[in-house]
């Protein structure tokens, strides 16, 4: 165990002295294209035509949409337009679509915002593998005194939708599940799962950060009362989320001030941001039929590959009911951090399930609750796909990986000589 540590700890060492002696880069266009990057995930490249879309909102079109001179009145048509851009994607009226910050200030909003209006009988339902925004956020809540339940999911990642159905839901009660997990790319059957809860008088809201501008959302058909999403994951830049809130949802505003986002979200709005956003959208919005048959079918091809390759791979997460940009594998006896630093060094950027706490590897709290045996859960890597991904970036990573496995196994102490 301490000769294995030890080599972790020299390759770590190697890498981060061999980085300080070199001048920390500042990435350009053709640097990016050098860098493949499968961490889709964690956050996009912004798409050119949205950078473009933003440009006269920092120079000419500077005004407050809130004034009625042509300063104002200008850049609010900009607003609307992003709002019905949104609106479009999700099936929604341009009403409920409120503008905030990121997507974790959208979920905050959303169960913050219901905590408040119904003060202390607000009960919480959410899942073992929310993000930290809403996990941290239920938590926090459940100390202020809200009563919360969280279900769990099976080995594949499903949700235990026979443990939602036994709980005691009324009309206290708002269920936040996510649509797809940032993680392992499962989807959840949030139609389902917000016809039960609504069946007995409760709010539904979804963390939909992964999943939308990835798979077709119809707030028309899928009862959800809230919605959030974030810019950052569809390739707007980082800072601009929204909220969609069904009508008549009656939420607290967790910031107070003027009337803006109908007094929800107040403060003169991020205008720049809020049109990338829309045009971010509508891009997703136009790509997503041609664009996900490609993206999904380079993702099988480097699932297929690595789990064929590369003794004692596995994926985890359930194999159809997923993102169709998203996998996650584990490989056996190795540490993900340990197959990211190498995969960093062969220019490939990825992302581990792990998080490296107090000197150890922790398994995420997803791995955990999916109930992956240790030997395995250490060693997941999440590869996140877009419409930017091409068939040589593929290629690059079937060339690379298998040989890594095999260098970082044969210096596992997991694995008997
Ligand atoms: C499922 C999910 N929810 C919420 C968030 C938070 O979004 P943001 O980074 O915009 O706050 C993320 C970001 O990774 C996410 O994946």
């Amino acid at each position: 165990m301490f000769l294995w540590r030890l080599r972790l700890y020299r390759i770590r060492t190697a890498s981060n002295a061999s980085r300080l002696n070199k001048q920390i880069p500042v990435y350009h266009k053709e640097d990016h294209t050098a860098t493949i990057y499968l961490d889709n995930n964690a956050t996009t490249r912004a798409a050119d035509e949205v950078i473009e879309a933003m440009q006269p909102f920092f120079a000419d079109a500077y005004g407050n949409p809130s004034s009625i001179h042509r300063f104002g009145g200008l850049v609010k048509k900009h607003i609307d337009r992003a709002r019905e851009q949104v609106a479009a994607l999700l099936g929604a009226k341009p009403q409920e679509i409120l503008f905030t910050g990121c997507g974790s200030e959208s979920d905050n909003i959303a169960i913050q915002g219901f905590c408040r209006e119904k003060a202390r009988t607000a009960r919480l339902v959410t899942s073992a593998v929310e993000h930290p925004a809403v996990r941290n956020c239920c938590r926090a809540m459940a100390d202020a005194g809200a009563t919360l339940h969280e279900i769990g999911v099976d080995s594949q990642g499903l949700l235990a939708m026979d443990h939602l159905e036994r709980l005691p839901l009324d009309a206290n009660t708002l269920a936040t599940i996510m649509w797809a997990n940032n993680e392992t790319g499962v989807l959840f059957p949030i139609s389902e799962a917000a016809e039960i809860v609504k069946s007995r008088g409760g709010l539904f809201h979804t963390d939909a950060v992964q999943a939308v501008g990835k798979i077709p959302i119809d707030c028309r058909k899928v009862p959800v009362d809230m919605l959030s999403l974030s810019g950052h994951k569809l390739h707007a830049p980082k800072g601009i989320g929204a909220l969609y809130i069904r009508e008549k949802t009656k939420l607290q505003p967790l910031v107070y001030g003027g009337h803006q986002e109908h007094g929800i979200r107040p403060g003169t709005e991020n205008v720049a941001y809020i049109v990338a956003l829309g045009k971010a959208c509508e891009l997703a919005q136009k790509n997503m039929d041609v664009e996900h048959v490609r993206v999904r079918a380079l993702r099988d091809r480097l699932e297929q590959g690595l789990l064929s390759t590369c003794t004692g791979a596995k994926l985890n997460g359930h194999p159809a009911l997923r993102l169709p940009n998203t996998t996650n594998i584990s490989f056996e006896f190795i540490e993900g951090e340990s197959i990211l630093l190498l995969l960093d060094e062969n220019d490939i950027a990825a992302s581990s399930g792990s998080a490296c706490t107090t000197g150890s590897l922790e398994p995420s709290h997803v791995i955990q609750a999916m109930g992956i045996p240790y030997t395995l859960a250490h060693g997941s890597i999440r590869f996140s796909l877009s419409v930017y991904t091409t068939d040589a970036d593929i290629d690059a990573v079937l060339a690379c990986l298998p040989g890594i496995v095999d260098r970082l196994r044969k210096i596992s102490p997991y694995v008997k000589e």
